[in-house]
């Protein structure tokens, strides 16, 4: 097995992240692994991960050029080994991806992690050299009852209880209001102004936590029905660092399309 060396994200500042969630056969993600390796082109600050099922997780490593592309996993379970059937630590996924996405919110909706365990899971990944991709959000309900900041805060206070300061350069956040990740019921896209005042919230959480240079270093990704179209809108939001695409990455010429875009606006 290769082991990776370290990708933290002081390298990198613009980030476009597929997750394919639970779609495509480990046959169909090598042929579309296949399609995207063809048609990428490597750039100097853009980083472009895709955090495939974790059955292709060890197959699609051995096929990626890491020179184009990044690992991520979609999930993991905070203890290293142990009789917890059915699970992947951090310490089986070292090795094999660089990136794991770490409270999604349909980790917390749909599979009930508490705050508790997704603050476990930042940890281990810390620990083993991996960097976790923290997703918050609010739910359209939170939203409508005016509670996003709280929400928020509280997200980001827990998940990142256990980091020390010196590791905090190791994490990227990712902001997914719920109401607007398509498949979610009644989801509707975010407007930008929606996410600018989001990202003023954790920006400010973390400058008032952490201090100013911390606060502006943290890569914050923004996701919830990115597609080609609205992508520009959203990657020229003031403190928007990069992408984290569900629906069309799944599609290549639409992921491709939101990379071209991302190198026009942010390189
Ligand atoms: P969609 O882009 O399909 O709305 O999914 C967003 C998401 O959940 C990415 O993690």
């Amino acid at each position: 097995m290769v082991l990776l060396g370290l990708c933290y994200n002081t390298i990198m500042r613009t980030y476009i992240v597929g997750n394919w969630k639970m779609n495509f056969t480990i046959g169909e993600s090598s042929i579309y692994l296949h399609k995207l390796l063809k048609r990428i082109k490597p750039a100097r600050g853009l980083q472009i991960v895709i955090a495939p099922s974790s059955i292709a997780l060890q197959p699609l490593s051995l096929q990626i050029d890491r020179k184009k592309l990044k690992l991520a996993a979609q999930n993991c379970n905070a203890k290293d080994y142990g009789a917890y059937t059915g699970e992947t630590s951090v310490t089986q996924l070292r090795g094999l991806v660089n990136y794991i996405i770490v409270g999604h919110s349909e980790r917390r909706h749909v599979f009930n992690e508490t705050d508790n365990m997704i603050r476990e899971k930042v940890a281990a990944c810390i620990r083993n050299n991996i960097t976790p991709i923290l997703c918050i959000g609010e739910t359209e309900s939170q939203r409508s009852f005016g509670e996003t900041k709280d929400v928020l805060r509280d997200q980001l206070i827990s998940g990142l209880a256990d980091v020390s300061r010196e590791d905090l350069d190791k994490v990227i956040i990712a902001y997914e209001p719920v109401w607007a990740i398509s498949g979610v019921k009644g989801a509707h896209p975010a407007v930008p102004d929606d996410i600018a005042e989001s990202v003023k919230i954790i920006r400010e959480h973390l400058s008032d936590t952490y201090g100013k240079e911390i606060a502006e270093k943290m890569p914050l990704l923004y996701g919830g029905s990115v597609n080609p179209s609205n992508a520009g809108a959203y990657l020229t939001i003031p403190g928007i660092d990069g992408l984290l695409i569900g629906g069309a990455s799944l599609i290549a010429d639409q992921f491709i399309d939101i990379i071209e875009l991302a190198k026009k606006i942010k390189l």
